[in-house]
């Protein structure tokens, strides 16, 4: 089978697939607000209050020695008051996710590492974002869910998954090559085509498509620029995701370049994102 012959096989399974899991984006009020930039941090405080066991994961992280608080706090409109309405969105979208990337069976793939560097990622392409302005306003989300391929692929793809890492461990192929090798396209078309099918904003689906592009594509668009970047950067400061393979460095330069970022810059950007990190740590150590 030639590699177009293959992943047409795999786009036809997944349309197949009925009980694909839904981000719950429609369907749950929290993240509705969370995701609409026109709540009010009295709509998420209100939103994020009527779930308990949700506040309480968010208080947890709140209240964890990271802030500092002199007090306990404990009311999330409390929260959203001292913290803001985006530092608190940002955690609840990240809790949203967890939830969507938990397994309920032994799985392939370290789902806790993959939620981590995903976060890890996330908070890169935020910040990344905010200090470039440019071409990805909703670069956390897109972080956060830049590998939900993987997700599709563990829980819906069981033997190929499983051809997939034989081949990484048996062969000197990297894990994408061998993802390329057994379905025809790799982790992060897999996960563009379900984001199609939530829906999501273009720029996000532009992220998670190209974030392991190839030469040329990454360049054009910002968005798989930023996700490019921030996930070389999350592998490496130790949030590796899983399975363990490094991003390929190859087009890191065009990815800076398309950024307009020189490697002066970049320096500069990873001590202040190494500070960041600290946030992060906290957060991760609370869920
Ligand atoms: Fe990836
Ligand atoms: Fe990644």
């Amino acid at each position: 089978m030639t590699e177009k012959d293959k992943s047409a096989v795999i786009k036809a399974k997944l349309q197949d697939i009925k009980d694909l899991p839904s981000l719950p984006l429609a369907a749950d009020s929290i993240t509705r607000a969370v995701l609409d930039d026109k709540s009010t941090a009295q709509t998420i405080a209100t939103a994020i209050s009527k779930d308990p066991s949700f506040a309480s994961r968010i208080l947890r992280v709140v209240n964890s020695a990271y802030y500092g608080f002199y007090r306990q706090i404990t009311s999330i409109k409390e929260a959203v008051a001292l913290l803001g309405t985006n530092e608190i969105r940002m955690m609840a979208m990240a809790i949203t996710v967890y939830d969507l990337f938990k397994a309920k069976e032994a799985t392939r793939f370290n789902r806790k590492n993959l939620w981590m560097h995903g976060v890890a990622v996330a908070y890169m392409a935020d910040y990344l974002q905010r200090t470039l302005r440019k071409g990805l306003d909703e670069a956390y989300v897109a972080g956060l869910l830049h590998d939900i391929g993987k997700i599709v692929l563990d829980q819906f793809f069981p033997e190929e998954t499983h051809e997939i890492l034989q081949l990484f461990e048996s062969s000197e192929m990297s894990y994408l090559q061998a993802e390329r090798e057994v379905l025809g396209l790799d982790h992060g078309e897999l996960g563009y085509l379900v984001a199609e099918r939530w829906n999501l904003p273009a720029e996000i689906t532009v992220g998670i498509r190209y974030h392991h592009a190839t030469s040329g594509e990454i360049v054009v668009e910002p968005a798989a620029a930023i996700i490019h970047l921030s996930d070389y950067f999350a592998w490496q400061i130790g949030y590796v995701g899983s399975p363990d393979d490094p991003p390929e460095s190859s087009h890191l330069s065009e990815s800076l370049q398309g950024l307009g970022l020189d490697e002066e810059r970049l320096e500069s950007l990873m001590g202040t994102l190494r500070e960041g990190f600290k946030k992060l740590e906290a957060f991760l150590a609370a869920n």
